[in-house]
C-alpha cells in the first residue's frame, strides 16, 4: 500500500512537472484525475502516509494571521535601469574600463514580483518576498500552492533560489472576467494581480489565482562550484525549477542589442508580461570583482522597453470642471488595452496642449501610458484622416452651470468662476474629505455626488450636520446602521486633525499637502494664517508670490472667513498639533540614520521630515537603529546596517512610507 502511495506521489509530481514546468504533458487530464483521486483516498485512509512533497500539499487552505518578517541572508537587490542603445553601450564600456570584456546572459524581465525560495535537504521550506531588499515577508503558505514550484527538488541539498512570481495574461483575463461578474474591481495588470494574490492570508485564494514562477538567480553559486551564471541557470533547471527558455548567453554588446530587438518584437505574443530585458555578466568571478553600488549590482542592469503605444479612435473631447473651476479637456477614446489595462479617457490638460498636438475629433491617435501609469495621447495619425474629422473648439461657457469662463493670467487655463457651480462644489467637497485632507472614510466620490444631488450635503458645514440626519441616512439604499455609524465616527474623528490637514482641505489654489504643512508649522493657528499679509507669506521659503497671493485672496473672501468660523464653532481643530501625520505608523517611535546623498532632499530636510512624522534621527548606526535611509555613495553605515540586519529604505521607499 505504501509502495503504491509513493508511486502515485511520484507519478503525479512528474505529471505536474511536465505540465507546469516543461509545458509538455504526457498524460491526459482524465488519467491525472484518476491518479489524484486514488492518492487522496489513500491519504484519507492512511494519514500517516502523507509526504511533505505530496501534490495534495499544493491545494492550499492554510490561513495565516499576518505576514512574518524575514531577514534575507543576502540582500535582494534591484537593478539599475537603461532605456536605450547608448545607455547599454555605456554599461558595457564601464565594465571594459575596469579591464573586463565579459560575455553576458540576456534574460526577459518578467513583470511580476521577486521571491526567494529556500530548500533544506532538497525539500521546500520557505519563501519570502523581496520587501525592501533586506527584510521581506514570509509567503511560504501561498508559494506552496504554485504548481511550477517543486516541493522537492532533484538533489537533497540546502539551497536558496530567487526568481519572479507572475500571473499569465490568460489567467488575468479570466480572473478579471469573473471579478467583473461579481462586481469586484478589476486588476490593472498581471503584476498587480500577482502581487495581490501573493498577499492573501488564505492560501486557498492564492491557489485559485494560478500563479506561476520563473527562477533566475542563485545567490550562492560558489556553494555548488558554479562559475558562470549560465551554469547557474542550467543547474536550477536540472533541479526541477522552471527557468525561462529565452535565456541566452551572448558574447558581447552587439549580442545584447540583437537580443533586445528580437525579444521586443515577440513581446506581445508572449503568454506573460515582460517590461524589459535583464543583462547579467556571465562570469561569476568578474561579477564579484565588479561588486555593487549602494543599491545595485554593477554587473547587471535592466533594459526597459519604451512604453507600449497603441492606436485607437479619439471619438470626442469633453470638458470637466475641477474644484477650482479649472476647465480640462479630456479625450474620449474607443476603449483600448495598453499594458494590460483598458484606457477610455486621457487628460488633454488645456487648450494649448490640444492645439500643439493638432488633434481633431475623429482622429486615429496613438496612446501610451506615461511613466507606465497615466494614459497619454501621443499624437494623431494624420495619414489616417478621411476628411470627416472635426476641429477642436475650446468652450467659452461652463459645461455644468453655463456661466462665462474666464481666462487665467497666463492665458493658458480657463476657469468657471461661479461659486455656486454644482460641479465645483461637489469637487470641493470630495477634496475636503479625501484621505490626505480631512480623511473622512465612507464619503466616496459617488456618495458625495448623490448626497449633493439629494440636498443632504451642499456645503462643507453640512458634513458635520450629518449626525442629525442619522435616520434619514440609514434608510438610503446601500446604507445600513453600521456604515452610517462608521461614517459618523470618521466625521467626528476628523475634528481632531492637525491644522495642516484643514489648510490642505480648503483647496486654496496651489496649496498642496507640502505647502499646507509649511504654513501650519509657521502659523500654528488658522486665524494667524488668515491675518498674514502678502509680504510675510512671500518671504517664506517654498511659498513665493503666486502662492502668497493665492492665500491672501482666499482669506479675503467673506464666504471663506465664515466657513472657518463655522468649522471652529462646530469643534474642528484650528491648531497645529506638532507631530504631523500622527498616524504615520511608518515613523512613529523609530530611530533613523540617513547616509549617502538623496536626490530630492537635503540632509537637514530629510531629518526634519522624519522628525515631523514622529521618528527620531541619529548620526551613527547601532543595534538600536530601526531604519537606515540610503542614498547614492553610501559607505560604511550602509555596510554596518546590513551586518546588523537593520531595515533599509532607499529614497523611493522613503517617499512611499511618507505617503503611507
Ligand atoms: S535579477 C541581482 N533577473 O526585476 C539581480 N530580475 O529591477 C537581481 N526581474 O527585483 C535581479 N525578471 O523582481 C533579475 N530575469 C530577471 C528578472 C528580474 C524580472 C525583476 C526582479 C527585480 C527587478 C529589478
Amino acid at each position: 500500500m505504501k509502495e503504491r502511495y509513493d508511486e502515485l506521489v511520484d507519478i503525479i509530481n512528474k505529471a505536474n512537472y511536465e505540465y507546469h514546468v516543461l509545458d509538455n504533458p504526457t498524460i491526459t487530464d482524465q488519467e491525472f484525475d484518476k491518479y489524484l483521486r486514488e492518492l487522496i483516498n489513500l491519504e484519507i485512509e492512511h494519514p500517516d502516509f502523507v509526504r511533505d512533497d505530496s501534490p495534495t500539499q499544493k491545494i492550499g487552505g492554510e490561513v495565516i494571521d499576518g505576514f512574518k518578517k524575514v531577514i534575507h541572508d543576502k540582500p535582494m537587490l534591484s537593478l539599475s535601469n537603461v532605456f536605450n542603445e547608448s545607455e547599454i553601450i555605456d554599461f558595457n564600456n564601464k565594465i571594459s574600463k575596469e579591464g573586463f570584456h565579459p560575455s553576458y546572459v540576456c534574460e526577459l524581465k518578467i513583470d511580476g514580483l521577486s521571491v526567494s525560495l529556500k530548500y533544506k535537504g532538497g525539500k521546500f521550506v520557505s519563501a519570502a518576498t523581496r520587501g525592501d531588499g533586506v527584510v521581506g515577508e514570509d509567503i511560504t503558505h501561498n508559494v506552496k500552492t504554485i504548481k511550477s514550484i517543486p516541493l522537492k527538488i532533484n538533489k537533497p541539498i540546502d539551497i536558496e533560489v530567487r526568481g519572479e512570481i507572475f500571473m499569465s495574461k490568460k489567467v488575468l483575463k479570466s480572473l478579471n472576467e469573473l471579478r467583473s461578474k461579481q462586481g469586484l474591481p478589476l486588476f490593472q495588470n498581471c503584476r498587480n494581480a500577482a502581487a495581490g494574490s501573493i498577499r492573501q492570508l488564505d492560501s486557498k485564494i492564492a491557489e485559485q489565482r494560478k500563479l506561476d514562477a520563473f527562477l533566475y538567480q542563485l545567490p550562492n553559486p560558489e556553494d555548488f562550484n558554479i562559475n558562470t551564471h549560465i551554469e547557474a541557470l542550467e543547474f536550477m533547471k536540472s533541479l526541477g525549477f522552471k527557468t525561462n527558455p529565452n535565456n541566452k548567453l551572448v558574447s558581447d554588446v552587439n549580442g545584447i542589442l540583437d537580443f533586445i530587438n528580437e525579444k521586443g518584437s515577440i513581446r506581445s505574443s508572449l503568454p506573460y508580461d515582460i517590461d524589459g530585458v535583464v543583462i547579467k555578466v556571465n562570469d561569476i568571478s568578474i561579477q564579484k570583482k565588479l561588486g555593487f553600488t549602494a543599491k545595485y549590482p554593477k554587473w547587471a542592469t535592466a533594459y526597459k522597453f519604451p512604453a507600449e503605444e497603441v492606436l485607437t479612435k479619439l471619438t470626442d473631447i469633453v470638458f470637466t470642471v475641477g474644484r477650482t473651476g479649472q476647465i480640462t479637456p479630456n479625450a474620449v477614446l474607443e476603449p483600448v488595452i495598453v499594458q494590460g489595462s483598458t484606457i477610455r479617457r486621457a487628460t488633454l490638460h488645456n487648450e494649448q496642449y490640444v492645439l500643439d498636438k493638432e488633434l481633431k475629433i475623429g482622429d486615429i491617435v496613438s496612446i501610451r501610458k506615461a511613466g507606465d501609469v497615466i494614459p497619454e495621447v501621443v499624437k494623431p495619425i494624420k495619414e489616417r484622416r478621411n476628411g470627416s474629422e472635426k476641429p477642436f473648439v475650446m468652450i467659452d461657457k461652463c459645461p455644468i452651470c453655463n456661466s462665462k469662463l474666464e481666462v487665467s493670467k497666463t492665458g493658458i487655463d480657463y476657469f468657471c468662476k461661479n461659486d455656486n457651480c454644482p460641479k465645483r462644489n461637489i469637487e470641493s467637497l470630495i477634496h475636503f474629505v479625501s484621505r490626505k485632507a480631512m480623511n473622512i472614510d465612507g464619503l466616496g466620490e459617488r456618495i458625495i455626488e448623490d448626497f449633493y444631488n439629494l440636498g443632504i450635503i451642499r456645503q462643507i458645514e453640512d458634513i458635520y450636520d450629518l449626525k442629525e440626519k442619522n435616520t434619514e441616512l440609514i434608510e438610503l439604499e446601500g446604507f445600513g446602521e453600521k456604515s452610517v455609524n462608521n461614517l459618523l465616527t470618521s466625521i467626528e474623528n476628523s475634528k481632531k486633525n492637525s491644522l495642516e490637514r484643514l489648510i490642505f482641505s480648503l483647496g486654496i489654489t496651489g496649496i498642496g499637502e507640502k505647502n499646507a504643512k509649511i504654513l501650519a508649522k509657521k502659523y500654528n493657528n488658522i486665524y494667524k494664517l488668515m491675518n498674514a499679509n502678502f509680504e510675510e507669506l512671500n518671504a517664506i521659503r517654498d511659498i513665493g508670490p503666486i502662492l502668497a497671493n493665492s492665500v491672501v485672496e482666499f482669506f479675503s473672501s467673506e464666504e471663506n472667513k465664515t466657513l472657518i468660523k463655522n468649522l471652529d464653532n462646530i469643534g474642528v481643530n484650528m491648531e497645529y498639533i506638532g507631530q504631523k501625520n500622527v498616524d504615520n505608523v511608518n515613523f512613529i517611535n523609530k530611530k533613523f540614520v540617513v547616509t549617502g546623498t538623496l536626490s530630492n532632499y537635503g540632509r537637514d530636510e530629510v531629518k526634519n521630515i522624519i522628525e515631523n512624522n514622529g521618528g527620531t534621527t541619529s548620526d551613527s548606526v547601532s543595534k538600536k537603529t530601526d531604519v537606515v535611509i540610503v542614498g547614492e555613495n553610501a559607505g560604511s553605515k550602509y555596510d554596518k546596517a546590513i551586518k546588523l540586519g537593520i531595515e533599509i529604505w532607499d529614497e523611493e521607499t522613503l517617499q512611499n512610507k511618507l505617503n503611507l
